[in-house]
């Protein structure tokens, strides 16, 4: 009888067992997952668990808090935080391809988070002890989708934040290998996380810089995580989120349209809604979401975000669409 409570006891002691008194580090992204997997080490080892966070600064409006704040609070574990939002700002100036901006992410996370383990290494040899293992949120079906081989055409390079350094010089950890999303997340909730990190939506490693169309800066960063802020809160208070497989909220930074607005004529960005229903993301339709959510959506986002006049409804299927615009 596979219930969540032995899955938790069964993982703890597989984990001890593998780990023994060694010590262990692991990637946490914001994610489900990786908050997952992160909670289950530390409810076996405890501080032989060092976590990583590397701030890319594309997260959206408080999942950086949530992480470094909420999850530490609820599990107590050793957090060692990279900000490292410079870096990746200067690393994207200028680019708008969006592949390119997909490697560059995926780059220069993967240099962040080798640096930082650099650190926790050296800190672990200042008292004598070695780091042994990485952890990693591996799930089920990834396990299936990779051992199917290069199958599933590479439509986009997708780079999971956490992802496995080239030269892997430790062992892994995976305490979500046996588990489907469901049952990740009840484990979590068993573990005491938060509700705003077990109940996640799927969001992109490469965050909110593959949701602008054009080059990245700071400004339409925090403009876009205005947008989506009011576009996920309007959605959990019209109680629609389990209704909802995601919605990404995207900046076209390189389109302006005309608009007016008390007795001015506005030239600003349009923000596109691409409320999306799916099983596996692999298809997916459009959610046909009440007029009256959409238009409240809308009337917040063009009366409180400077620079958006406009809101657009993305209402093409996957195929021939993918979730997220680039
Ligand atoms: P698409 O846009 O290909 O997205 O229809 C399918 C699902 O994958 C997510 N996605 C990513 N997830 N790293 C990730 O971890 C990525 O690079 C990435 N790109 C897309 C997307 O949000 C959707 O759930």
């Amino acid at each position: 009888n596979w219930t969540t409570g032995n899955i938790l006891e069964e993982q703890v002691d597989r984990i001890r067992q593998q780990i023994g008194d060694a010590r262990v580090i692991c990637g946490l992204s914001g994610g489900v997952d990786s908050a997952v997997a992160a909670a289950l080490v530390q409810r076996a080892v405890g501080d032989q668990l060092t976590c990583v966070f590397v701030d890319h600064g594309l997260l959206r409006e408080g999942e950086a808090e949530q992480v470094e704040r909420d999850f530490v609070a609820a599990t107590g574990v050793k957090l060692y935080v990279a900000n490292e939002q410079e870096r990746f700002l200067a690393a994207l100036a200028g680019v708008s391809d969006p592949e390119t901006k997909r490697k560059i992410i995926g780059r220069e996370f993967i240099r962040a988070f080798e640096e930082a383990e650099l650190a926790i290494i050296a800190e672990a040899a200042a008292h004598g002890e070695k780091i042994k293992f990485l952890v990693q949120g591996t799930l089920y079906p990834d396990v299936v989708e990779s051992g199917g081989g290069e199958g599933a055409a590479n439509i986009k390079s997708h780079h999971n934040v956490g992802g496995l350094p080239e030269d892997l010089q430790f062992e892994l950890v995976e305490p979500l290998r046996a588990l489907f999303k469901d049952e990740v997340r009840a484990v979590g909730a068993q573990l005491g996380l938060p509700q705003e990190i077990v109940g996640r939506q799927p969001f992109p490693g490469p965050g909110l810089g593959i949701r602008i169309v054009g080059d990245i800066t700071q400004e339409r960063l925090d403009l876009l995580r205005k947008a989506d802020a009011i576009a996920r809160a309007e959605l959990t208070a019209a109680g629609l989120d389990n209704e909802v497989w995601q919605m990404p909220v995207v900046l076209l930074a390189d389109v302006r349209s005309v608009g007016v607005m008390g007795d001015g004529r506005t030239y600003g960005h349009p923000i596109v809604l691409r409320p999306v229903s799916s099983e596996d993301a692999m298809t997916a339709d459009w959610s046909r979401l009440p007029y009256d959510l959409l238009a409240r959506i809308s009337n917040r986002i063009t009366n409180e975000v400077e620079g958006v006049n406009r809101v657009v409804l993305d209402v093409t299927s996957k195929p021939p669409g993918t979730i997220e615009w680039e």
